[in-house]
């Protein structure tokens, strides 16, 4: 069954601001077009929207998570990698540019929880994109996240003091340059009691911290990021075997999943 959202639009957005956060990395802010009658508010943690790069750089949309949404300017937030044709030209937009987008796609994380849940989000590269909104939800709802930020180096550990402002943060560098040394998975924070665990990141990073969460007995909820095409259930570019339902697509049944429910 196809489960996209009833609620998905299309629409144009302006970019008010693009923070350059390295060669590699970039913030981008963009708007609703004044004549778009958006809340971008009602955007649920974990979900993505469709964008499609400027300058007809690709053919196709690409799936980008929303990093957070700034209610006092109604303004949305992208972390994008540069990592081909598509996010490259995103990276390289400019204020006042115009871009066209498919909101808001996909289930997120769940953020209806007990009020003393103890929670960890686990986030590593581009992956900590969807944890600021999350970490933020969570909190609004009374629970202090905390997170736990891996990289590769200190320089690209992404958008700390954002992270800073919401919860208590922890990190972990392959090359010990900032945080604990090692992967997420061999820092001690890890192992405390928590309740549940978010993670978002690369597929091994991922695997890793749902069989923690396995071996401790914790919830776990994982947003995929698998391959997509139309984003909206139509291409099955997307799927990931599920032990309840078989071949899903990730864009409309996820992308978060409770680890429950995939072959890890
Ligand atoms: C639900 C979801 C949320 C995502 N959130 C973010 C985000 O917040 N920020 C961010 O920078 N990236 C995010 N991505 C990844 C991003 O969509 C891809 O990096 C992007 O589509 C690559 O397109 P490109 O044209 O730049 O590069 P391409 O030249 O098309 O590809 C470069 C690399 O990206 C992979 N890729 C290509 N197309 C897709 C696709 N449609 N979906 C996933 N991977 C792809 C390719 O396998 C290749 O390894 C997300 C992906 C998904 C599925
Ligand atoms: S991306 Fe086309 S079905 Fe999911």
């Amino acid at each position: 069954m196809n489960k996209i959202n009833s609620n998905t639009k299309s629409g144009t957005f302006i970019v008010t601001d693009n923070q350059q956060l390295s060669s590699t990395y970039s913030l981008l802010i963009l708007r609703p077009e004044d004549d778009i009658d958006l809340k971008l508010a009602d955007f649920k943690a974990g979900q993505f929207v469709e964008v499609l790069p400027p300058a007809n750089s690709t053919f196709l949309r690409r799936p980008i998570s929303v990093c957070n949404v700034d209610e006092t300017t109604n303004t949305l937030w992208l972390l994008i990698r540069d990592a081909g044709a598509g996010t490259h030209a995103l990276n390289a937009s400019r204020p006042g540019q115009k871009i066209d987008i498919i909101y808001p796609l996909g289930h997120g994380f769940s953020t209806t929880l007990p009020k003393a849940s103890k929670v960890l989000l686990i986030g590593g590269g581009v992956g900590v994109a969807p944890l600021i909104y999350l970490g933020r939800k969570l909190k609004e709802a009374g629970i202090e996240p905390i997170f736990l930020l891996g990289a590769r180096s200190k320089s690209d550990l992404l958008l700390l003091d954002k992270f800073n402002e919401i919860g208590k943060v922890f990190c972990s560098t392959d090359d010990g340059s900032f945080g604990t040394p090692g992967v997420v998975t061999q820092n001690p924070v890890i192992n405390d009691n928590y309740d549940i665990m978010f993670t978002c990141g690369p597929m091994p990073m991922m695997k890793a911290v749902a069989k923690v969460a396995q071996q401790n007995n914790v919830e776990c909820e994982v947003s995929l990021e698998n391959v997509m095409g139309c984003g909206l259930g139509a291409c099955l570019c997307c799927v990931e075997k599920t032990k309840d339902e078989g071949n899903v697509c990730v864009c409309t049944e996820g992308p978060v999943f409770n680890i429950k429910r995939l072959l890890w």
